[in-house]
């Protein structure tokens, strides 16, 4: 037996007292927290990422001023007014033009001359709503600012959703 031989046969048969010294309890329990660590933080697979549900596609609709009519947030109902022939989801702003809010007689009308006045009568809406849309051409520069003025606060908080056209001008027909 040569020298390496009896070195072998020397481990096997008298095991190196500090290796055994290593397998206590304690360090197997911590071996396996380890190593369990290890698993969970490389090795185990993990569910595939759950991306944020996409809102609902916004789609841009013609609207005539008796289409838009049902907008007026009554039953859950979205909330659209008009500006000079953009139709804008003011939902948001349910407190204003929903049901009972201060702004309500705007909600799913043309609302630009009453913007553009500062009013909220009746006259300022358009009556025949199978008839023209409401021209604004008789209002004075002040006014067309007001009416611009608020139209760029709607850009800023609301989405355009489409256009208000009278009876008859749907062109594509949607
Ligand atoms: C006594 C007069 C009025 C008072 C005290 C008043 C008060 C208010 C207040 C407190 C807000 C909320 C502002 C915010 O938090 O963003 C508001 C917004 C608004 N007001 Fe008036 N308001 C008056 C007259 C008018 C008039 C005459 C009109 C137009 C006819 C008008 C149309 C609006 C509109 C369209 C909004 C914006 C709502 C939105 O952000 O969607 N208000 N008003």
């Amino acid at each position: 037996m040569d020298y390496v031989e009896q070195r072998v046969a020397q481990a096997a048969s008298n095991p190196d007292p500090s290796t055994t010294a290593l397998l206590t309890p304690l360090n197997l329990l911590l071996l396996s927290v380890l190593l369990y660590a290890a698993y969970t933080l490389l090795l185990r697979p993990t569910a595939p990422p759950v991306l944020p549900k996409e809102p609902p596609a916004i789609l841009f609709r013609t609207f005539t001023p008796r289409t838009l009519l049902p907008y007026n947030g009554e039953n859950g109902a979205p909330v659209y007014l008009a500006a000079r022939g953009r139709v804008f989801d003011v939902t948001r702003g349910r407190n204003f033009y929903g049901p009972g809010g201060p702004y309500a007689n705007f909600a799913g009308r043309d609302a630009s001359r009453g913007l553009a006045c500062g009013s909220f009568d009746e006259e300022m809406l358009t009556k025949d709503l199978d008839g023209p849309l409401d021209t604004l051409s008789d209002l004075g520069p002040g006014e067309m600012e007001a009416l611009k003025g608020w139209e760029e606060r709607f850009e800023e908080k609301y989405m355009v959703v489409g256009k208000l056209v009278a009876v008859g001008e749907e062109g594509d027909g949607n």
